[in-house]
């Protein structure tokens, strides 16, 4: 019988995906690329397997015309690239990256928030452009950190990771969640659950970790920027559009906010002008989970999860990451093998 195909959209590691090779015909695109929605339909249409990246969104349009893909491996944790309902019903398994980079992007995050409280990006710029003069006593004052209260909108494993790094810096920290984690995750995270509006007002410091859905877009606009503590520093490392980037650059440039540190934007890779413009925002290209660590354990487990669903590796038959395990059954509840090309 034929190998299945499976098709890489984008460089990764040779030696994480090697194993690939053996189970399946692989196209692996040397470049790192962005695709048209016409050139990733024509690049999906005659596999039966793809590993992708979120800059490769899938609906309806690309399922239609890619009639022998059955599984598609995400390599990120977010997968708002996907129509989740449109693949569970071309019964097209979905995988993403949970728990391969949860303590990176939870690393990154306090980079992000230390670096908005102490100005790091403002001042470097300000010392490569030659302004170093002398050093004055009550210049470059930015906010501390230690002591103050850490609110988390989200917390999945990323915001719970972030959590306990609080404790090395005395934070207490509020959370607020679709649900109340239980006891025991709590008190590991040292965490107390609040309402929405009470976050907002209590934080000191407000990491956003939702995921974007139809419900979480705008999540924070002008009303909750309005409700924050004068003063407080928002940090987003979930998606662009689950904050009103127009509204933030106001709070920001009004001083409503004394920072925010932005790893993901509306509409990236375009970066709101008037966020652009304001010193106050501390801006990386979405690059929470690049570490060689996390990008590799990445790759590793949407490797596991597509030879795990073709019937190969370690967890033969029983992909550890699948969105939407209800293709997997057959009517009768059973696991549904693949079927052949
Ligand atoms: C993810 O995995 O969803 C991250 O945003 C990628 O950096």
């Amino acid at each position: 019988m034929d190998r299945p195909r499976l098709w890489i959209s984008r460089p990764t590691f040779a030696d994480v995906v090697a194993p690939l090779y053996d189970c399946f015909e692989v196209e692996a695109e040397p470049e790192e690329m962005v695709f048209s929605p016409a050139e990733l339909a024509a690049k999906l249409a005659p596999v039966d397997a793809a590993i992708i990246g979120m800059k490769e969104h899938v609906g309806t349009a690309e399922i239609a015309r890619a009639p022998r893909l059955r599984m598609l491996a995400n390599l990120s944790v977010g997968y708002d690239n996907l129509d989740l309902e449109a693949l569970s019903v071309a019964r097209i398994a979905a995988s993403n990256t949970a728990g391969a980079l949860d303590d990176s992007v939870a690393d990154y995050t306090w980079a992000l928030l230390l670096g908005a409280a102490r100005r790091v990006g403002a001042a470097e710029r300000w010392l490569r452009a030659g302004a170093w003069k002398a050093t004055k006593f009550k210049q470059w004052l930015g906010a501390d950190v230690h002591g103050r209260v850490l609110g988390i909108l989200g917390m999945g494993r990323i915001g719970q990771a972030v959590a306990r790094r609080a404790a090395g810096f005395d934070m207490p920290v509020l959370y607020h969640n679709r649900s109340r984690l239980p006891p025991a995750v709590e008190q590991a995270c040292n965490a107390r659950y609040v309402d929405k509006a009470e976050l907002l007002r209590q934080a000191d410091f407000l990491v956003l970790l939702v995921p974007l859905t139809a419900a979480s877009r705008h999540a924070i606009g002008a009303a909750e920027l309005a409700q924050m503590k004068p003063g407080a520093v928002l940090v987003n490392v979930a998606r662009g559009g689950v904050v009103d980037d127009a509204a933030l650059a106001e709070a920001l440039s009004g001083g409503r906010l004394a920072a925010a540190a932005l790893d993901v934007f509306e509409g990236e890779p375009a970066v709101n002008q008037a966020l652009l413009a304001c010193e106050n925002a501390l801006l990386s290209p979405h690059i929470a989970s690049a570490s060689h660590e996390a990008r590799r354990a990445m790759t590793a487990l949407a490797v596991d999860n597509v030879m795990a669903f073709f019937g190969h590796g370690p967890h033969a038959g029983r992909p550890p990451n699948i969105l939407n395990p209800a293709v997997l059954s057959a009517d009768d509840g059973s696991l549904q093998p693949p079927s052949g090309p």
